[in-house]
């Protein structure tokens, strides 16, 4: 498994990851994931599913990069660290590896929830402080009020049917070493065959361009995303064979070609 920098952390982090959310799958495919090398778990307090992640690195836990969530509803001070000690005790772990800030509060501003995210990486309960679905704005905004810890990711939709982020948040991204960990990856299921997939624009090159690489579509389209500098995936699959499948989107690239005819047929 190929990994990536997560923002200017030193740490590498696979480029694909296991998605939690909707996760219905039990530990076998998670540890599938882990052994394949996609030791990367992507959860939330609001998926549910802190147990089972915590569960399935049971024994391993040193292997795995443990990423979950606050809510955007619980982004006052003492909201966040008490959502963060409730997702230690349903992970059944002493430190979440990277604590994002699931979205942009309306209400509460952004320099106190850094506050209590700052507070907890100076405790040891978070190691890296992320954020997700925040704008260009809002990402400079929250980066502005870090004292002396660093935004070292946005967790936002990006697959190669909305690609809205490229225009501006991906470059700025790009610029201020924040690792994008692309959520919805295979866009829901639809790129990877899924119903749906057949009448998207673009699926047809999608399928030929599989078939060149003797790769599924479902890998060729996580590929893509992982293609781009500074982009990891998170693809959830409650199925240890689709969790291999998908892992085997990783260890070889997409030519700037193909990645080009892509872009085309999907534009
Ligand atoms: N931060 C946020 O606001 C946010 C929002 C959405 C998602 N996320 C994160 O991103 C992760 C992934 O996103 P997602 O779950 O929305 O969508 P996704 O990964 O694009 O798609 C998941 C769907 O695709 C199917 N699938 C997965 N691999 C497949 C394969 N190789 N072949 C055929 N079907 C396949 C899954 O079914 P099976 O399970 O049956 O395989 C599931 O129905 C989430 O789990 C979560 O961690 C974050």
């Amino acid at each position: 498994m190929k990994t990536k920098p997560l923002g200017g952390t030193g740490v590498d982090v696979p480029e694909i990851g296991l998605g939690a959310w909707q996760y219905r799958g039990g530990i076998a495919p998670l540890r599938h994931g882990i052994e394949l090398g996609a030791n990367l778990i992507d959860t939330a307090e609001m998926y549910r599913t802190e147990d089972v992640v915590g569960e399935a690195v049971r024994g391993m836990r040193d292997r795995v990069f443990i990423a979950s969530k606050v809510s955007g509803d619980h982004l006052g001070y003492d909201q966040v660290l008490r959502a963060a000690d409730a997702s230690l005790r349903r992970l059944d772990i002493d430190t979440i590896d990277l604590y994002q800030v699931h979205w942009p509060s309306r209400s509460t501003p952004v320099a106190e929830t850094m506050r209590a995210m700052e507070t907890l990486a100076d405790t040891g309960r978070i190691r890296y402080i992320g954020v997700s679905n925040f704008s260009t704005d809002e990402l400079d905004e929250a980066r502005s009020a870090m004292n002396h810890h660093p935004i070292v990711s946005n967790q936002v939709l990006y697959n190669l049917r909305r690609r809205e982020i490229e225009r501006t948040l991906m470059p700025y991204c790009l610029r201020h070493d924040v690792t994008v960990i692309a959520y919805t990856p295979l866009d829901s299921g639809r790129l990877a065959g899924k119903p749906g997939l057949f009448a998207a624009k673009g699926a047809r090159t999608l399928q030929e361009i599989a078939g060149e690489y003797g790769k599924t579509p479902a890998q060729v389209a996580l590929n893509w995303c992982t293609g781009h500098e500074g982009v990891i995936a998170i693809p959830k699959s409650d199925s240890i064979k689709r969790t291999e499948e998908n892992c085997g989107a990783s260890d070889w690239r997409l030519s700037d070609e193909d990645m080009a005819r892509l872009d085309r047929a999907f534009a």
